[in-house]
C-alpha cells in the first residue's frame, strides 16, 4: 500500500552523485510527509553549492541534517531518539560532527531546542533554507545558529531539487507550501505558515525537465493542493484585492492539473492532499478528461460525525462530503479514493465513532491512513478541549477501523481481479527478485514477472491474484502509453 506518510521510507538517509569539488560530508535523513523528503532535496541542491557530498554514513559526516515532523507526539519521539544515536556517534568517533535540525519539529522548538538538545548546533524552519549557507557559517565558527523565520512569499520555485534515493521515475513536485486551514487538532498551520502557491512556470519547467531527465510519474504536493491559486504572487485571502488583468490571468488547481497534464501527455499525473470543501467540480472534470490524470483522489476526512467535523473546524458536513464523494463516482467511475481519519479526537462518543464506520461504509475507501488523536501543544484543540477519549477506547477504536478498511481495500482490489490493467514499472519486488513492481493509475500495486520488460515501462498486465492491496498478474504487453 503506497503510503503518504510512508512508514518504510521514515528516516530513509539520502544519497545524491558526489561531486569531484566538494570535500565536506552531509548526512541528511527524512521524517514525516511527502513535502519533508521534497524539502531534502531543496536543501541538498542547496548544500551542494556549499561544498557537501552525502554520506549515509554517521561516523564519516561533518554535517547531520535530519528534517523533522510534528503531526503526532510518536513523531516527535522518533527524532528525539535520532538525536540520542547522534550523540552516541559523535561521543564515540566522530567529534567534529556537526547537527542540524530541520522542518516542523525545528519551527514548534525554536530556540527551546538548543537549550534542551546539547547535540543541537543549528535550528532551520521549513522556510529558512535559504539562510543555511549563512547560518552553517556561524556553526563553523563555534556559534550555535537558528533560522525559524516563516515567510509569506518563500516558494523555493528558483531551486532545482536535487532528486535523492531516486527510483528515476517518480518524484515530487512541490507546488503550496503552508497550509491556511486550521483545523483545530492540528499543528502544520503553525510549523509551516500561511497557504502560498508557487509559480506555474517554474512548475511545469520542473515537470518538463523531470520527463526530460526519463521521469515517468509526478505527485504534486500540497498541504491542500485544491486551494492553489496564483495570480502573480500573494496570499490567497489577497486575491480579492488583486487588479483585473491578475485575476483573469490567475491560474486554480484544475487550471494548473491541466497545465501539466498538457505539457507531458504521457507523464503520469498524481497530487496530494485534497481538502473536501476546495475540491472543485472543474478539478474532478479536468481528471476525467485528461488521460494521464491518474484516477486517485486523496480525500481525507476525518471524521464522519458532523458534531466532530464541526470540533475540528473541518468546513464541510458529511452529507456535503458524501455529495462529493457521489459526484467523483459519477463523472469518473473508477476513481480510487483514499482517507485519514482521527479516532479519539476530543469528546468523540460512541455514536460519533459509529458515524465514521458508516461513513467509511458508504464509501469503501481504497486506501487509508488511521491515527488515534494526539494532543498537539498550541493548537486550538489542546487549548479549548480536554483530551478525554482513555487512550483504551482510541486504541480499540482505532482497530476496529483498521480492520474495516482492510476488508474495504480487499474488497476494492479483487474489483481489478482477471482484469487487463496498466501499470508503470517502479522497482524490483520487495519479495522477488524476478518480479517488477509498479502501480496503477488508482495506485494499487501490482507484481508480475519481469521478463524483458524494464524499469519506467507501461505495461498491461493481466491480473490472476491478489491480496489485500496488491495484484498480481503477468504483462500482456507494452500499453498505449509506452
Ligand atoms: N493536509 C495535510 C494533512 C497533514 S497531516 C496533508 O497534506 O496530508 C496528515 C494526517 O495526520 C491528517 O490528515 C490527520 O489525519 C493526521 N493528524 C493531523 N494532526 C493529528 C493529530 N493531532 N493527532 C492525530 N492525527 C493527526
Ligand atoms: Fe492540517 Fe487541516 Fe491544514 S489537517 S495541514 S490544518 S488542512
Amino acid at each position: 500500500m503506497e503510503k503518504i506518510i510512508d512508514e518504510n521510507k521514515q528516516g530513509e538517509s539520502l544519497v545524491l552523485e558526489p561531486k569531484k569539488e566538494n570535500t565536506r560530508k552531509l548526512f541528511i535523513e527524512s521524517y514525516g510527509c511527502a513535502m519533508n523528503f521534497s524539502d531534502s532535496e531543496i536543501v541538498a541542491s542547496i548544500l551542494t553549492n556549499e561544498g557537501f557530498n552525502t554520506t549515509q554514513n554517521l561516523e564519516e559526516a561533518d554535517l547531520v541534517l535530519v528534517n523533522t515532523c510534528s503531526i503526532r507526539d510518536k513523531a516527535e519521539q522518533t527524532v528525539r531518539k535520532r538525536l540520542e544515536k547522534y550523540q552516541s556517534v559523535k561521543r564515540q568517533s566522530n567529534p567534529k560532527m556537526k547537527v542540524g535540525v530541520l522542518g516542523c519539529m525545528a519551527e514548534r522548538l525554536k530556540s527551546k531546542f538548543l537549550e534542551e538538545e546539547k547535540i543541537v548546533d543549528l535550528v532551520v524552519g521549513p522556510d529558512a533554507y535559504k539562510d543555511l549557507p549563512n547560518l552553517l557559517a556561524e556553526v563553523d565558527e563555534g556559534r550555535d545558529a537558528i533560522n525559524v523565520i516563516l515567510s509569506k512569499e518563500e516558494t523555493y520555485g528558483d531551486i532545482a531539487p536535487i532528486r535523492l534515493n531516486t527510483n528515476g521515475v517518480t518524484a515530487f513536485v512541490s507546488i503550496t507550501r503552508g497550509c491556511d486551514n486550521m483545523c483545530t487538532f492540528c499543528v502544520v498551520p503553525f510549523t509551516r505558515g500561511r497557504e502560498r502557491s508557487r509559480d506555474p512556470h517554474s512548475i511545469i519547467e520542473e515537470v518538463n525537465d523531470l520527463w526530460s531527465k526519463g521521469f515517468k510519474e509526478i505527485t504534486l504536493l500540497g498541504q491542500n493542493v485544491d486551494s492553489y491559486l496564483w495570480y502573480g504572487g500573494g496570499l490567497k485571502k489577497d486575491f480579492e484585492k488583486a487588479s483585473d488583468i491578475q485575476k483573469a490571468t490567475s491560474v486554480n488547481f484544475a487550471k494548473l492539473l491541466e497545465l501539466c497534464a498538457k505539457a507531458q501527455p504521457k507523464m503520469r499525473i498524481r497530487f496530494s492532499t485534497s481538502n473536501p470543501q476546495d475540491l472543485t467540480m472543474d478539478v474532478i472534470e479536468t481528471m476525467a478528461k485528461y488521460n494521464n490524470i491518474c484516477n486517485h483522489i486523496h480525500l481525507p476526512v476525518q471524521s464522519g460525525s458532523d458534531r466532530i467535523l464541526k470540533e475540528m473546524n473541518r468546513l464541510h458536513t458529511r452529507e456535503e462530503y458524501m455529495q462529493l464523494i457521489d459526484n467523483i463516482r459519477r463523472i469518473i467511475p473508477n476513481c480510487a479514493i483514499s482517507q485519514d481519519m482521527i479516532v479519539g479526537f476530543p469528546t468523540e462518543t460512541e455514536e460519533d465513532f459509529q458515524d465514521t464506520v458508516s461513513l467509511m461504509e458508504y464509501v469503501k475507501y481504497d486506501f487509508g491512513y488511521m491515527f488515534t488523536y494526539s494532543e498537539r501543544p498550541g493548537t486550538l484543540a489542546e487549548r479549548k478541549m480536554e483530551d478525554d477519549v482513555p487512550e483504551p477506547t482510541k486504541k480499540r477504536r482505532l482497530a476496529e477501523m483498521v480492520e474495516l478498511q482492510q476488508r474495504h481495500s480487499g474488497e476494492r482490489t479483487k474489483q481489478y481481479l482477471n482484469t487487463v490493467v496498466e501499470v508503470l514499472i517502479e522497482k524490483e519486488s520487495k519479495k522477488s527478485k524476478e518480479q517488477w513492481s509498479g502501480r496503477t493509475p488508482q495506485n494499487t500495486v501490482v507484481v508480475f514477472p519481469k521478463e524483458h520488460y524494464n524499469i519506467g515501462d507501461y505495461v498491461n498486465v493481466q491480473t490472476h491474484d491478489c491480496t489485500t492491496a496488491t495484484l498480481i498478474g503477468k504483462a500482456i504487453g507494452y500499453s498505449e502509453n509506452y
